[in-house]
């Protein structure tokens, strides 16, 4: 029988296929793909306070470069604060947003078998003042990171004199394109960690995300 519920979750389902398919197309075409929404404001603002209590309670720690075993605090490259996430014993907060992540990550491996077998997240603060300079995610030292991903968990507020856009570099017919993507609310940005340098330009108000990457074998 077709309940209204049956009705809902299908739209639902078509909605975000339809999305996931668009993330794909725009991965194939040019390697990186900006989605409006991903997560609704009311979806934001729970992470954003979840994000600024762990703040005030310090839990975050000054973010290096290199990898896990092998980090380097280097204030000149990057400024911002950051807490790993731990699916396994996250709150309500972080399980809406593995909820969303998990959807998206089973899509990827059934349609395009992008076998992503691993993934890893942390909250992030830039406060005003910092950035992060033109870097590749590999650069981490981690070559199974396949695709970057940042959702932006400003208030709705936020507008393009706070600084603090990402900046993404192409090349198109050989010749440096830059991308320019303002870190507004809700937004997600997807692409390739080995492929794209990128660069988190100075902010001038406290920016909060929460970034991470999907990783093969
Ligand atoms: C990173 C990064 C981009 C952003 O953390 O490696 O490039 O927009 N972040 O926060
Ligand atoms: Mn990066």
């Amino acid at each position: 029988m077709l309940t209204t519920d049956t009705v809902l979750f299908e739209q639902l389902e078509f909605k975000e296929n339809a999305q996931y398919e668009a993330i794909i197309s725009d991965l194939i075409d040019k390697k990186y793909s900006i989605i409006d929404g991903f997560f609704d404001m009311v979806e934001v603002d729970f992470l954003r306070e979840t994000l600024r209590k762990k703040y005030e309670e310090d839990n975050f720690k000054k973010a290096a470069i290199g990898n896990r075993t092998n980090e380097v605090v280097e204030k000149s490259i990057r400024g911002d604060f950051i807490l790993w996430i731990n699916e396994a014993d996250g709150g309500e907060a972080e399980r809406i947003y593995f909820s969303k992540i998990n959807s998206l990550v089973e899509y990827l491996n059934r349609t395009c078998f992008m076998g992503i077998l691993h993934k890893e997240f942390h909250y992030t603060v830039y406060p005003e003042g910092t950035y992060y300079k033109r870097h590749l995610d590999t650069f981490q030292n981690d070559g199974r990171r396949k695709l970057s991903m940042v959702c932006y968990l400003n208030n709705e507020n936020w507008k393009p004199e706070n600084g603090g856009e990402l900046t993404i570099y192409t090349n198109e017919y050989g010749e440096e394109k830059q991308i320019d993507i303002y870190p507004f609310p809700g937004r997600v940005v997807i692409f390739e960690s080995q492929e794209l340098e990128h660069e988190v330009k100075p902010v001038k108000v406290p920016r909060f995300s929460i970034t991470g990457w999907l990783k093969t074998r």
